[in-house]
């Protein structure tokens, strides 16, 4: 990239500042520093700060001052860079909630997936995404989602090239989001997935990987694409294989999963760590009001016995040069943008202060900047647009097609005979219908979610523009429908014509926009009903959300029928 002569200017200034020429705007001394490169806690260390970046850092505790440099005692302290969260998604919460309640955790950059409003409305619904991060108190990087669906027919709102070339030239786009590996392989799906990545590599900008269940030649295969990071594996195998094939690995600690405990033997071994990188992949309301963010993540990567250096190598260094960013991110080393953290003691992760561009963002337990106000169009709120619709009756004898639910988020397909009670226990009906206004429903049915009474229906729903009801008979499930419709979106318990909870996320059928605390009193309250209505799961929303993404195996469903990921047949209840 070529510097514009301001910016040679400022880093002209800057040098100035570390030959002692010119007075610094802010001095951290005699803290212990994090050195990302040589891993070392190096004692007795100050920071000379102008302009929003990092002037020298060093022994030197006495630079030249005038009236106006701030003066920061770190005695006792470790400082480290500002964190960088290398994937996540929005997760129920609206971006300026998202931002309140990431600052106290030490993110500093955040790299954000772009799925959710892209689904609705394509690149118009990227866009205003867009729009709502810039400006923020914190800085945010994105990946244009490339939108794979199980079938075309999810995909008909992904970006076409001359939209998506714009975006990818964008300099806050640092690559092509999450592909999942089945997609690439598809015969008309695939070969749109492969341009988006060699379009995203001819600009020198990454291909995120999902690489979820692959292994061997598949994965090779799928990696021959340009495909650099993955945040799926689960096993200390898995991330062991992606990291002789060059990945980024992204261990995942987040709401919808926790990998650290299944993968945390790695660090046991001899290898070099440079390309483990630690991400949330999304944090629910309940994860942020009880937990934290990745500030979360890393302690409990620490606790795990993830030695502290590595751990903050893998929010740092690491995620800054996976992205291309380390020239400005991830080090507290001169010439960096001034992203600084203090906390009180290598092991003990919890930000005192947080600085960003120089500006202390979070000091004593509270954030000293507001969320930039967010605003999207009034018809970003009514995407609920269900056609007439009647309900197939449910079959009642011979042998069918069901989904079954063998975790809370794998599935597997299952025939069943109707007439044998053992058979047709636990069985909900589970109705998939278009809420885009296009029309388009099918009925399938869903084994082992363990719903005694009542229907439950959702909008959230993953990487589709179906909305999903569960429910044990027809009459709670038009109530269900009528109320997300009235409500714009999100998830609705009923019984009868009772409306029992309910999570109204009407941006887009997918966001709410109250506070965090709400919107965590909310969900908990609707997932403790389900649950006392016979829901076995622990997140029956995510659970009931996720019944048609790709990401996730065995048996899927849209609106056109049951969906084998293996080969893509859509099924039928009929076999
Ligand atoms: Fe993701």
């Amino acid at each position: 990239m070529k510097a514009s002569m301001s910016e040679m200017e400022k880093r002209r200034i800057l040098s100035e500042v570390a030959l002692g020429n010119v007075p610094p705007d802010t001095i951290i001394k005699n803290g212990t520093l994090f050195n990302v490169f040589t891993r070392e806690f190096i004692k007795d260390q100050s920071i000379w700060i102008k302009d929003g970046m990092i002037a020298y850092v060093g022994p030197d505790h006495d630079p030249l001052k005038d009236a106006e440099t701030e003066v920061i005692d770190a005695e006792g302290m470790v400082l480290l860079p500002g964190l960088i969260e290398g994937h996540t998604h929005l997760n129920r919460t609206g971006i300026e909630e998202y931002v309140k309640h990431v600052i106290p955790s030490g993110v500093t950059t955040v790299v954000m997936e772009t799925i959710e409003l892209g689904l609705i409305f394509g690149k118009e619904g990227i866009e205003y995404f867009l729009r709502g991060l810039e400006g923020q108190p914190i800085r945010f990087y994105y990946t244009v989602a490339p939108l794979c669906g199980l079938t075309p027919s999810e995909e008909i709102k992904a970006l076409k090239r001359r939209e998506f070339l714009p975006l990818l030239r964008d300099p806050h786009c640092l690559g092509i989001g999450e592909i999942f590996w089945g997609n690439i392989f598809l015969e008309k799906q695939g070969e749109r997935v492969q341009k988006l990545a060699s379009l995203a590599l001819d600009l020198n900008k990454r291909v995120e990987g999902h690489t979820a269940g692959a292994t061997g030649r598949k994965l090779q295969a799928y990696t021959c694409f340009g495909v650099s990071s993955d945040h799926e594996p689960i096993t200390e195998e898995e991330v062991m294989e992606r990291l002789r094939l060059g990945y980024w690995v992204m261990i995942r600690e987040g709401s919808v999963r926790k990998e650290l405990p299944g993968v945390k033997g790695v660090f046991n071994k001899k290898i070099d760590f440079r390309r483990l990188i630690l991400v949330t992949d999304g944090i629910d309301p309940e994860g942020f009001i009880e937990g934290g963010y990745l500030d979360a993540s890393l302690r409990t990567a620490i606790k795990l016995g993830v030695p502290p250096e590595i751990a903050y190598q893998m929010v740092t260094i690491n995620v800054a040069e996976h992205f291309h960013l380390d020239h400005l991110l991830g080090s507290l080393s001169p010439g960096k943008m001034a992203d600084i953290l203090i906390i009180p003691s290598v092991r003990e992760f919890s930000p005192q202060l947080v600085m960003f561009e120089g500006k202390v963002i979070f000091k004593d337990g509270k954030a000293t900047v507001e969320p930039r106000k967010t605003t999207f169009p009034n018809y970003m709120f009514k995407t609920v647009n269900i056609a007439d619709h009647t309900f197939s009756p449910r079959p009642n004898k011979g042998k069918v097609r069901t989904m079954e639910l063998v975790t809370d988020l794998v599935t597997k397909e299952k025939i069943i005979d109707l007439e044998n009670p053992e058979e047709s226990r636990d069985m909900v009906m589970l109705l998939a219908l278009d809420r885009v206004g296009q029309g388009g429903e099918f009925m399938g049915l869903l084994k082992e979610l363990g719903l005694q009474r009542g229907a439950y229906g959702t909008t959230m729903s993953w990487d589709t523009i179906d909305m999903f009801i569960v429910g044990c008979d027809t009459h709670s499930m038009e109530t269900v429908i009528r109320r997300l419709m009235e409500i714009g979106g999100g998830g609705v318990y009923a019984i009868g014509d009772e409306i029992v909870s309910e999570f109204p996320a009407p941006l887009c059928g997918m966001y709410s926009l109250k506070p965090m605390e709400i919107l965590n009193a909310e969900i908990k309250k609707l997932e403790e009903s389900l649950k006392r209505n016979g829901v076995r799961w622990e997140k029956p929303c995510l659970t009931i959300d996720t019944l048609g993404t790709p990401a996730i195996p065995h048996l899927r469903i849209t609106h056109h029928g049951y969906v084998r990921l293996r080969d893509r047949a859509v099924l039928g209840l009929e076999v």
